[in-house]
Formats: structure tokens, C-alpha cells, sequence
């Protein structure tokens, strides 16, 4: 047996405590597998009188995450405390700067800092692997990174975000959001303030890191174009459902002649498509590529277990002495991000409008989108039997659905705009777009 691999872990919650009972739980077989033991020789938390489950009797412990990531007792740094500043990004850039290794499962620091970062770990001969930063247990880091590094790739697209997907397949089931909001709470789904993850800034993080290693381009999180679901009704679903599609809150990254979209938004899927049949809090992660054609992951997004599964796989990376970019290539030879703005995006699109009963009403919707060079897959009428009239004297709103033909995102905001304007439809029109796969 070669030298045990020394670990120091800064934070014990979810995740870290799991991955403290993964190496004790197989320590003997990693050790078999990697001709080397792993061992967790000291650890920072808040709190240390905490109980976690996990014995720590003969493990230094650190007050400061800082110190434990400067210890020369330590080969590999492991930051499972969260958050894009503060004490993990001060403890990671320690870690590298002094040469050791880092594995982290922070998607919120690699989203911010994590082009510096890799190009400091390059710069200083040290390893940064984050696996387990998007996709919980899902290997899709490596999966692009490595095993699809040959192909050049066109599409990234995926249901990142466990909590999102989980209340839309409620909402398919019959409960209305708020419902399966609070049942997602309940059953430790969704925290107490759910606003990052029901508005989509959970997974725009995660995209925005998988769009670097799928196109070489630096990280940039603040170009991502988010739409959360708070605004998708249980209308929406049944209509979906009618047209012979589900939606997903899906991240896209794509390239477009214009550059690339890097988008977060409710989405319209086909019904039998791969993405479409994941149900509850499972994520997955469809890849196009030139060679390969498709390839779709899909597993526990998050979870301890799931996640723990994932750091270590990248601990296990480390003490084989795998060295490999932290982005895919050298930092230095990333790309600029350039940004598709949304307008130029081009897809078909699920449009619901509340149209006043009345003469006309209906022809000037058809009139504006034919206007702006939008052609109607479908216009369908809802909730009132064909041939019936509304009550006589009041002016009652028919739901419409409208199904375009690719068109555009600018186009298609056009005609909606002056359709509000124009006073044929109560309320806001939604609108959720269709991706063809
Ligand atoms: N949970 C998941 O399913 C999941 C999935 C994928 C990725 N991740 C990522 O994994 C990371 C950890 O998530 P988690 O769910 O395990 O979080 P968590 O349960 O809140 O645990 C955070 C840990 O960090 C410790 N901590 C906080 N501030 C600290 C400080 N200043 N110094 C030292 N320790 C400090 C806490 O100590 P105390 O215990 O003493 O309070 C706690 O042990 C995050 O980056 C998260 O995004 C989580």
C-alpha cells in the first residue's frame, strides 16, 4: 500500500457528513481500488458540538475553514460548506494557492470565480474538480470534459433543478402550484424560502458551468436568461398534455449563428421524448454532438448520498494522480462567452391568451400574428363546446391556445405586445416555448 491520501473537509451538513460515512462505509475497497487508503485527517464546521453521526474522535478539528486549508497535514482540500464568496471561496483559493488539491461541490463559487480558480489551480500545478456542483450524483462534469471531449458539441440541454421538476409533476397529478410548493417543502424538497430554485437560479448556475466545458467558453452565469415556474398554471399542464407535450423547466445551451443561448425557462417537450419521462426530483442531462448523436444522464440531482457519491468519485481522481483541466483546457485558451440574445431565438411556441367574447376579437389575434410573419400550427378554443354562445350582454374572456411554427422570440413578443395594446384579451398572455427535440 502506497500513502494514504489525506483529506481535509470543511463542512459537515448534508453532503459532507455523507461523504465522511462513504470512506468509512468503503474505505477497505477504495483503498483495494486505488492501491492507497483515503483518510479524513481534519475537518471545519460552525458548530462542534453538533451531533452528525459520524465519529470524529481521531480527526483534527478546525475552527477556521482558512487554517484547515492551509494544514500541512492535508494533501486535498474538500470546501462542502456553500455559497460563491465568504469562507469557501477564501478556503479554495487557499487550498490552491498552497498547492493542494480541491474538490468541491459548489456550483454557486463555480458559477462566480470558477475560471480564476482553474486557472490558479493550473497555475499552481494543483487539481480543482467539482463534480458533484451540478447534477448531484449525475457524472456530467467528466462525461463532458472527458469521455465526449472529441465532439463538438451543439446542444446541452436539461431538468437541473430536482425541486422544479418534482412540484411540475404535482401540478400534472392535479395540485395547484401553491400545493406543490408546500408538499415539496414538506417533504425536505424545497427550503423555506424556495425563490432560488422555483425561479430558476439554482439550475442558470449549473448551466452556466456545464455550457464552459460543452463550448469552451468562460463561465458566465449572469448571461443566462431565467424564467422560473411561479407562473405556470395547472392550465398550462392540461393544455400540454392535450397538444402531446409535458413541461419542464429545462437550461438550454445552444449554438446559434448569432453565438450561444445560454437559457433557463418553462418548456414545452414532446411526450415521449427521453427529458419529458423524468418524473419527481430526478435530473437529467441530454448532450448533442457530432459524432455521438445524443447522449442522456439522467439520476438523484441531489441528496447526500447521491452527492457524496460524486465528490468522492473526484477524491478517488485525485489520488490516482488524474490530472486534467478543471474547465477541459487550459484556462487561459477559454473562449470569451458571446451571448445569442433571447429576441433572435428561434422555436415554436405554446401561447394562451384570455380573449374577449367578442366580434373580431378573434381575427385581429390571427391578423397580428400573421403581421409579424408568424405562422399558427393550432388556434384552439377552449372550455366552451364549439357552437355555444356566451351569455348575451357581457363580455366574457374564452381561453385560446395558440400553437405557433418556428418563428422568433422577437416576433412572437411583438404580436403579443400589440395584442395587449389592441384590448382583445384580459390579463397577460402566456407564453412558454416549445423545444423541438
Ligand atoms: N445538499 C445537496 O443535495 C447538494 C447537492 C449538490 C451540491 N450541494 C452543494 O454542497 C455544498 C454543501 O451543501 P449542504 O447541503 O451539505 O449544506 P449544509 O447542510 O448547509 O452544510 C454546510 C456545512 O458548512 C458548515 N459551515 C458553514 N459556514 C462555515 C464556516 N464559516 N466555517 C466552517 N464551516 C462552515 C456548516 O457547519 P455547521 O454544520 O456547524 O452549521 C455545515 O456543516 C453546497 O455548495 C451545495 O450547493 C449540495
Amino acid at each position: 500500500m502506497n500513502a494514504p491520501l489525506r483529506l481535509g473537509i470543511a463542512g459537515l451538513g448534508t453532503v459532507g457528513a455523507s461523504v465522511v460515512r462513504l470512506l468509512e462505509r468503503q474505505g477497505d475497497a477504495i483503498a483495494t481500488q486505488l492501491g492507497r487508503p483515503v483518510r479524513v485527517v481534519a475537518v471545519s464546521a460552525r458548530d462542534r458540538s453538533r451531533d452528525r453521526g459520524i465519529n470524529l474522535d481521531s480527526i483534527a478539528w478546525h475552527e477556521d475553514p482558512v487554517a484547515l486549508a492551509n494544514a500541512n497535514s492535508i494533501d486535498v482540500f474538500v470546501e462542502l460548506i456553500g455559497g460563491d464568496d465568504g469562507p469557501a471561496h477564501a478556503s479554495v483559493r487557499a487550498a490552491l494557492e498552497s498547492g493542494k488539491g480541491v474538490v468541491t461541490a459548489n456550483k454557486a463559487l463555480l458559477a462566480r470565480h470558477g475560471v480564476a480558480l482553474a486557472a490558479l489551480a493550473e497555475e499552481r500545478g494543483a487539481e480543482l474538480s467539482f463534480e458533484a456542483a451540478v447534477g448531484g450524483g449525475i457524472p456530467i462534469v467528466k462525461t463532458l470534459r472527458e469521455a465526449l471531449a472529441g465532439n463538438r458539441l451543439t446542444r446541452l440541454y436539461g431538468i437541473l433543478n430536482g425541486t422544479c421538476n418534482f412540484i411540475l409533476t404535482r401540478m400534472e397529478a392535479g395540485a395547484d402550484y401553491p400545493s406543490a410548493l408546500r408538499e415539496a417543502q414538506a417533504l425536505g424538497y424545497a427550503e423555506a424560502d424556495p425563490t432560488f430554485d422555483v425561479e430558476g437560479l439554482d439550475a442558470a448556475q449549473k448551466l452556466a458551468i456545464l455550457t464552459s466545458l460543452a463550448f469552451g467558453t468562460e463561465i458566465d452565469s449572469d448571461s443566462v436568461y431565467v424564467e422560473g415556474i411561479t407562473g405556470i398554471t395547472p392550465d398550462d399542464l392540461a393544455a400540454a398534455e392535450e397538444l402531446g407535450y409535458r413541461i419542464k423547466l429545462l437550461g438550454v445551451a445552444q449554438r446559434t449563428d448569432s453565438g450561444i443561448e445560454q437559457r433557463v425557462h418553462p418548456t414545452m417537450v414532446p411526450r415521449d421524448c427521453d427529458i419529458a419521462r423524468i418524473s419527481g426530483v430526478t435530473n437529467a442531462v441530454a448532450v448533442e454532438g457530432d459524432f455521438i448523436g445524443s447522449v442522456v444522464l439522467s439520476g438523484p440531482g441531489a441528496g447526500g448520498e447521491a452527492t457524496a457519491s460524486a465528490v468522492v468519485g473526484d477524491i478517488m481522481d485525485q489520488a490516482r494522480g488524474v490530472r486534467v483541466p478543471p474547465l477541459g483546457r487550459p484556462a487561459a485558451s477559454l473562449e470569451p462567452y458571446r451571448r445569442a440574445r433571447m429576441r433572435a431565438h428561434e422555436g415554436g411556441y405554446y401561447l394562451r391568451l384570455k380573449v374577449l367574447d367578442r366580434p373580431g376579437a378573434f381575427a385581429a389575434i390571427a391578423q397580428r400574428m400573421a403581421e409579424g410573419g408568424i405562422s399558427l400550427d393550432s388556434i384552439v378554443q377552449r372550455n366552451r363546446p364549439i357552437g355555444t354562445a356566451p351569455k348575451r350582454g357581457t363580455e366574457e374572456a374564452q381561453p385560446v391556445t395558440i400553437i405557433t411554427h418556428s418563428t422568433t422570440e422577437q416576433a412572437v413578443r411583438a404580436a403579443l405586445a400589440g395584442i395587449e395594446a389592441g384590448g382583445e384579451v384580459f390579463g397577460r398572455p402566456q407564453m412558454i416555448r416549445i423545444e423541438a427535440l
